[in-house]
């Protein structure tokens, strides 16, 4: 066989493409990732690591009204809501299952995320969300001012309600990334690095991927390609509704632990415990952008958030700052599926907020996808890549 020649090449190498590469090495198949700079050098490495798989949806979110169900699959609820529970389920054997391939430690936390209202409004939105999740049989607590005070001591007397998500943990997102990345290494799949991928065209049963340092040849192709991946698909002929939203985020460092679980407030603002007495205090949201500059505003904004949540902050000490792009549908549901007019080329992309929680069910998916065995119990009707009905060129 020829030495560029694979089975499949998937053009990205963050959390999402690291997965599919993974679950498609475990079985043989022939995997080339393609990655235009480092591994996860994009947003897989900016992201706080939340498995939010209740935290941040819930029925008034517009990714879940947005879902035509009852659906055949998922009768009672919709689509998207067992698609990320399962999807945080796989975590757990996943953690162990990387660590003893690669010696990774993807950092898995599972102390819970405690959603905070500090207002009124807040406070009623707050117990709708709570409401939803003890009807889909989740597992919830609904806390007053006076239980968060015994539960998290150092958060802000000055709130009006909470609601406690036991089951949404979190990981460090960079090791999971290059976890997945190890992994799918170990079981033979190939990663080239600052390899962009200009285009790709049809020859044959084949595709042929041309590439800054060259070409590659595959069988099938998967574009991961986050915030980039509508860009790239253009090329194909495929519009999709996609744009890119930066959020900022920073790490200070604590002399003690001051939380044990995740703080999320209404407002967007999360403040997550990581190793080494860290904290990490996330995100902005700026749309239309695929600048990653770290602003004042951006930075200020964050640390006035996070001193409202969490008072003793102030005195915690400043380490790093950074940005990274998400990838925003015009519904905020993911596309997974197959490209509309070239058979054989897969589309994972647009995970948004969540693309850390969803990694390990995309690559599953993905791979079954590849294998011509289906998406078995998803119905994958709301990630269509043509619901959007876009114009198509060719
Ligand atoms: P990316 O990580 O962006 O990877 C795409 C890769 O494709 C990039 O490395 C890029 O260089 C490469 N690429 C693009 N074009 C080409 C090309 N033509 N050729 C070769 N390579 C190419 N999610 C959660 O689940 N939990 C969180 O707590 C969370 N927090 C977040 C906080 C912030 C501040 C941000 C920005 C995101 C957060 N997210 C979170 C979202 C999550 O980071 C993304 O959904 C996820 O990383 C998307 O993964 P991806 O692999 O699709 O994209
Ligand atoms: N999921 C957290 C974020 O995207 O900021």
């Amino acid at each position: 066989m020829n030495g560029n020649h694979y089975d499949v090449a998937i053009i990205g190498g963050g959390v999402i493409g690291g997965s599919i590469a993974f679950q498609l090495a475990k079985r043989n198949v022939r995997v080339v990732v393609l990655e235009k700079d480092r591994i996860a050098s994009e947003a897989s490495s900016a992201a706080a690591g939340m498995l939010g798989a209740q935290s941040e949806f819930s029925n008034e979110h517009p990714l879940i009204s947005s879902m035509a169900y009852p659906c055949e699959k998922c009768p009672s609820t919709p689509c998207f809501i067992p698609f990320a529970l399962k999807s945080r389920d796989m975590i757990v054997p996943l953690a162990e299952e990387l660590k003893e391939l690669t010696g990774i430690d993807i950092g898995l936390v599972q102390k819970g995320i405690l959603k905070i209202a500090l207002t009124e409004e807040e406070n009623e939105a707050l117990q709708r969300n709570y409401e939803f999740w003890r009807r889909m049989e989740q597992s919830v607590q609904w806390l007053s001012v006076d239980d968060v005070a015994v539960f998290e001591p150092n958060v802000t007397k000055n709130l009006r309600g909470a609601m406690y998500l036991p089951n949404d943990g979190q990981v460090s997102a960079p090791d999971l990334s290059l976890a997945f990345a190890k992994a799918s290494i170990v079981y033979g799949a190939e990663w080239q690095e600052f390899t962009e991928v200009l285009d790709v065209a049809q020859e044959g049963d084949d595709y042929r991927l041309r590439t800054n340092h060259g070409t590659v040849h595959a069988g099938a192709v998967v574009v991961a390609a986050g915030a980039w991946s509508a860009l790239f698909l253009e090329k194909t002929g495929l519009s999709l509704s996609m744009y890119p939203v930066k959020g900022e985020c920073l790490l200070v460092k604590v002399e003690k632990p001051i939380i044990q679980t995740t703080v999320f407030a209404k407002n967007g603002c999360y403040i997550v415990p990581k190793k080494g007495n860290r904290l990490l205090i996330g995100a902005t949201s700026t749309p239309y952008t695929f600048d990653k500059k770290v602003t004042v505003q951006g930075i200020m904004s964050l640390l006035e958030r996070a001193q409202q949540l969490l008072p003793t902050i102030r005195t915690a000490e400043w380490e790093r700052a950074w940005a990274g792009i998400r990838p925003q549908t015009g519904d905020g549901v993911p596309y997974i599926g197959e490209h509309p007019h070239y058979k054989n080329i897969w589309i994972a992309t647009g995970h948004y907020r969540n693309g850390i929680l969803l990694s390990p069910i995309t690559g599953v998916i993905i791979a079954d996808l590849v294998e011509g065995k289906g998406s078995g119990e998803f119905d994958l009707a709301p990630f269509s890549l043509t619901r959007h009905q876009a114009t198509y060129t060719v």
